[in-house]
């Protein structure tokens, strides 16, 4: 195919996934019940070795209904990273509380555990690292100073899913995590997510939210107001054919990640981030910082050369505590964040997914090296990655 463009993500769906949600559409079981939710749930916690876990309709009720879980409520503080995607922020909103930013870790891209305390105030019930693009957050020190203040973690693992944190599964470390299974993750059902956790205490009460608040033991009598947060038997059925194949999808993720590592790493004002020796990263977005007064090209700009060359690319996210409706709470505070404005600033991911050839990676690699050198990469090798 000539001249094709390259998709910054595509789901890597197979006969499988297909022959799943027939057999889900002939069972007629297509709304929140059935086989294939109880399969997905028991896969899902064991492979994040953990003892529940329970699917939701993406990776943002995750979080809101781990928070409700936990009666995060008005005039609580949340501590999150400000670079991490809106949702973590939001969910802490949607509770009626306040998310207090802290900058990150420069080699690892996650929360710094060395700025959280500074952080904590009276007001503040929970900690929410975020496993930013595959790479977990250095968990110890992170729940070491949460049992210190009497807090809990949140996981948000949406991008993170089977990393590992020196030899235990991201999902299990928190009191509870949240996974998000939207159609560019490492597993994915289109929309979706599910949020793990040891603590059967904490197992009735979320399920009662996440099914609008409906006391189990008596039909249409609703003790505590909850949210329909649950995912539909099709989506588990997609997501069970996922589950079976994930060896195969990571092993290709994984391929094209260190693909580009070995392209890109050494090329003056391109960043690659090295992997922490205690983590197993989750091959998720492949993203590089580039450092303009290195290599004389801003990030847009190589987006925009990148796009020309039918390369499509994401910048990395807005740092959160710049948007309109969390400066307030960021002035207020007169922290500075120099590491998550950095990567907001010159951050950009590339594409990533299982149905890139070595030959179109080389094709990202080559139009990324030619823009920071003003050359643009001839059609003729753009021909031959497709
Ligand atoms: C870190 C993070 N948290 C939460 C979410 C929200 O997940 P969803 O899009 O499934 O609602 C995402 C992204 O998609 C994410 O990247």
């Amino acid at each position: 195919m000539k001249n094709r463009r390259i998709a910054i993500a595509e789901p890597d769906l197979s006969e499988l996934e297909e022959a799943n949600v027939v057999e889900a559409i002939r069972s007629t079981w297509i709304s929140s019940n059935g086989e294939f939710l109880r399969r997905f749930e028991r896969e899902f916690a064991a492979a994040c070795d953990c003892q529940h876990a329970l699917a939701v309709s993406n990776g943002t009720t995750a979080i809101h209904l781990a928070l409700a879980t936990l009666n995060v409520g008005p005039g609580d503080e949340v501590i999150v990273p400000s670079m991490t995607y809106i949702a973590t922020a939001n969910a802490v909103r949607y509770c009626g509380a306040e998310p207090v930013f802290v900058d990150v870790d420069p080699l690892t891209w996650c929360i710094d555990p060395a700025r959280i305390e500074d952080a904590i105030t009276p007001h503040t019930k929970g900690i929410i690292p975020v496993h930013l693009l595959g790479h977990p957050a250095d968990m110890d020190p992170i729940l070491e100073i949460a049992g210190m203040h009497g807090l809990w973690v949140v996981e948000d693992a949406a991008e993170a899913t089977f990393a590992t944190y020196r030899g235990r599964r991201v999902g299990s470390l928190g009191r509870i995590a949240t996974f998000s299974f939207y159609g560019n993750k490492v597993l994915t059902s289109g929309e979706g997510g599910a949020v793990t956790f040891q603590d059967p205490a904490l197992e009735q009460r979320m399920r009662m939210l996440r099914g609008q608040g409906m006391d189990p033991r008596q039909r249409y009598y609703f003790p505590i107001i909850g949210f329909n947060y649950r995912m539909t038997n099709v989506a588990a059925a997609i997501l069970c054919g996922q589950m079976d194949r994930r060896g195969q999808i990571l092993d290709n993720r994984r391929r094209v990640v260190s693909h580009y590592e070995s392209r890109l790493r050494g090329i003056r004002g391109v960043e690659v981030r090295d992997d922490a020796e205690w983590a197993t990263t989750s091959p998720w977005m492949f993203a590089v910082l580039i450092d303009a007064a290195a290599c004389g090209v801003p990030r847009d700009e190589l987006a925009r050369q990148l796009e020309a060359a039918g390369i499509e690319t994401r910048p990395m996210f807005v740092p959160i505590h710049t948007l309109p409706p969390y400066r307030g709470n960021h002035e207020r505070r007169d922290t500075s964040l120099p590491v998550t404005d950095r990567l907001g600033h010159d951050g950009i991911m590339l594409p990533t997914h299982t149905l890139l050839s070595e030959a179109d990676v080389d094709y990202v690699c080559d139009s990324l090296v030619a823009a920071l050198k003003g050359r643009t990469v001839s059609p003729g090798l753009q021909r031959r990655a497709a």
